[in-house]
């Protein structure tokens, strides 16, 4: 990126700037950059009218969209290290591998105990003749291997049927090099034809990002296993068998308005009998049905074969981490209608009870009190309270009459019973269009509480938008901006990058959002994780490979726009207008009545360094400095990676302030947030 030329005039606003790293807790030690170049004055004064409020935003502004894609669920949050644990994916001894040999054919066999256990029907026959140790074993090959981490706990478990003798089992990690980096051994005492559950736990002694996990089994006879389950102690609130504390940090740090779960299309699936079934994702583990991820086979240039859903993370634990970062909780549900770029099924309006019987009990899940079946059920998974559900989403991208006609079913009967509800309605996969059109047009007849809308669309038609909705009808349906991001090539191509460019043009277009605050309600960028090695979709938020996260520059933005995101909308204009577009420039105002700061949004989307000044009308004061937060890369496809996972990343300036002018320097390709209390 070329840097702007700097203009005579503008040495007179050279301006005193300290910097420093971003953060919100540490006060880093502050470096003092004596100078600031001066930027190129652009025509036009900018006046904040402080004191008119024009919209309130709403705490669920902005949110976290969660979907199980790109292993963002099992393999990601979902903190287990086996994979395929119960043998139930379609290849039933997939990530397994047999160590030693065999003594005959047969002494490793997949059981399958069909109608006897219908959510878990497989498990694992090993036959042993007098096996000593490291003679025989199994070894699992983790999702795209296992991140260890020195001297941490590891919690091993596994479900056993020894009807014949003991056993001993040997647990061994393992790193790339077939060296043991730590394990234990557990014993399985005969037990006739009942199945128990044996664990131990051992530390690690070396960190290592491909681990695989052997086990050697000892003894003579016939030994049944299931569940093999390996997970590391340092969870999300340490909680046992719980999710990868490092990547609900990331989330926990956007301090969310609300998180979408569980998607997207894997709401929908396939076909109807792949669509997501809440019912089928709660209480023990080994009970919930594992699945195949419609996202396995979706692009054939992306297969994931190994991708299925084990639940493990199901709704109740969907519904805790919303609480835990006080996020709403923003459940959406099947229509009974299956994808419909796949195979577009849907359930006959004749059979539609059940699926609409499933969002009512969500919903006496979520709110019940213990008294009540559902809500009894939540108690007994060891939540008596609320989780106080307020919004619930039916469908997604859906579109055509039959998805109207579904969705008025569905309202009439949660309406009736639960009128408090806020219903969000899918206006399908684009914003505009025919389909989309149709959409609108019926939900807005129906009054619809809430309309999602999906844009994933290149980086210019987020800055040609970031006015519309400016113009929205500012008394009917409210917008969800339920899915969108910047595209640096094409919807779906492999090639797209979050790129500086694509988060910029987000950000530029969350200022139209958040001007609008009255009609745009929520907002959330889609999909939210991707595993380095195990991805479907580009762009996404978060990045982790199997130990390390990093933030894309789109992550920041989210971010930056959640922690400052205030209580109020004000105007912010020039000559009278909205400042979106004219010399390139971005942005909306916010006061804070809870700090008494108001805040500004800008984003320079030219290559020109500019300067702004800006008035304060409507206050008696501003302070006497600002804290600016500066979001800017060297050029325009930086990004940030594992190797560098902050070459993007906000960095803070304190500006000097006289009377109730900010003179502001606008750097090239720049977010800049302004916070500046008020009086
Ligand atoms: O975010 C990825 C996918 O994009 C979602 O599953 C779907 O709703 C949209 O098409």
């Amino acid at each position: 990126m070329k840097r702007a030329m700097h203009s005579k005039e503008n040495k007179q606003s050279k301006a005193r700037i300290i910097l420093r790293p971003f953060s919100f807790l540490l006060p880093a030690a502050m470096c003092i950059v004596p100078f600031f170049p001066g930027p190129v004055q652009t025509s036009g004064v900018i006046t904040v009218k402080a004191n008119e409020i024009k919209a309130t935003i709403q705490p669920t502004m902005w949110g976290v969209f969660f979907e199980d894609i790109n292993m963002g669920a099992d393999g990601g949050i979902y903190a287990e290290l086996i994979k395929n644990r119960s043998f139930e994916f379609n290849k039933p001894m997939m990530g397994w591998k047999v160590l030693g040999k065999p003594a005959t054919e047969g002494d490793f066999l997949v059981m399958n105990r069909q109608a006897l256990n219908t959510a878990n029907p497989r498990f694992l026959r090993v036959s042993l003749h007098n096996n000593a140790k490291g003679s025989l074993g199994l070894s699992n090959e983790g999702f795209r291997k296992m991140g260890i981490k020195n001297n941490l706990g590891y919690d091993f478990s596994l479900q056993y049927r020894a009807p014949s003798g003991n056993f001993k089992i040997y647990v061994e990690l393992i790193d790339e090099k077939g060296m043991s980096i730590g394990g234990a051994s557990i014993t399985a005492q005969r037990s006739g034809e009942e199945w128990k559950k044996m664990s131990t736990t051992f530390k690690a002694s070396a960190t290592e990002p491909g681990a695989k996990l052997n086990l050697w089994f000892e003894g003579d006879g016939i030994l049944d296993i299931d569940m093999v389950s390996l997970f590391p102690q340092d969870t999300w609130k340490n909680r046992p068998g719980g999710m990868r504390s490092d990547m609900i940090q990331m989330l926990a740090d956007m301090k969310p308005g609300f998180i979408r779960f569980p998607g997207g299309c894997i709401v929908e699936g396939f076909d109807l009998s792949q669509r997501y079934q809440w019912k089928k994702t709660i209480g023990p583990v080994e009970e919930r049905q594992v699945m195949i991820n419609r996202w396995n086979f979706e692009f054939a240039h992306r297969p994931t074969p190994d991708y299925f859903q084990t639940f493990g993370l199901g709704f109740f634990e969907y519904f805790q981490l919303a609480e835990d970062i006080g996020a709403e909780p923003l459940p959406i549900l099947n229509a009974g209608m299956a994808c419909q770029f796949n195979s577009a099924e849907v359930v006959p309006l004749s059979q539609i009870d059940p699926f609409v019987q499933d969002a009512l009990d969500l919903i006496e899940f979520a709110n019940g009190d213990t008294t009540t079946k559902w809500g009894r059920v939540r108690a007994n998974l060891g939540h008596p309270s609320s989780f106080n559900l307020k919004l619930l989403g039916i469908g997604n991208e859906n579109w055509g009459p039959q998805y109207i006609e579904r969705l008025k079913v569905f309202s009439k009967a949660i309406k009736e019973k639960y009128p408090n509800i806020q219903l969000i309605n899918s206006s399908g996969t684009d914003p505009n269009g025919e389909r989309f059109d149709y959409l609108n047009w019926e939900l807005r007849k129906m009054n619809a509480d809430i309309i999602d809308e999906h844009y994933y669309r290149r980086p210019e038609w987020f800055l040609q938008n970031a006015s519309r909705y400016d113009n929205y009808d500012r008394k009917g349906s409210k917008i969800f901006a339920g899915e969108y991001a910047a595209q640096s090539d094409k919807t779906v191509s492999v090639k797209n990058r979050n790129t500086w460019e694509t988060a910029m043009a987000e950000a530029a277009f969350m200022t139209g959002m958040e001007r609008n605050a009255d009609v745009v309600c929520m907002a959330s960028y889609a999909p939210l994780f991707a595993h380095v090695d195990g991805w479907q979709w580009t762009p996404d938020m978060i990045w982790v490979d199997n130990l390390q996260t990093f933030g894309t520059p789109n992550y920041y933005v989210q971010k930056l726009f959640s922690l400052n995101k205030g209580t109020n909308v004000v105007p912010l204009l020039e000559n009278n207008k909205p400042l979106s577009g004219q010399d390139s420039l971005y942005a909306s105002a916010t006061i804070d009545k809870n700090t008494n700061e108001l805040i500004l949004k800008i984003v320079n989307a030219s290559a020109n360094e500019q300067s702004k000044n800006i008035e304060v009308e409507g206050i008696k004061k501003l302070g006497s400095s600002a804290t600016l937060t500066v979001l800017k890369a060297n050029g325009l496809d930086e990004v940030n990676s594992i190797a560098n996972p902050t070459n993007v990343k906000p960095m803070e300036q304190i500006i000097k302030l006289k009377g109730k002018r900010i003179s502001l320097p606008l750097a090239p390709y720049s977010f800049t947030i302004v916070r500046v209390k008020m009086s």
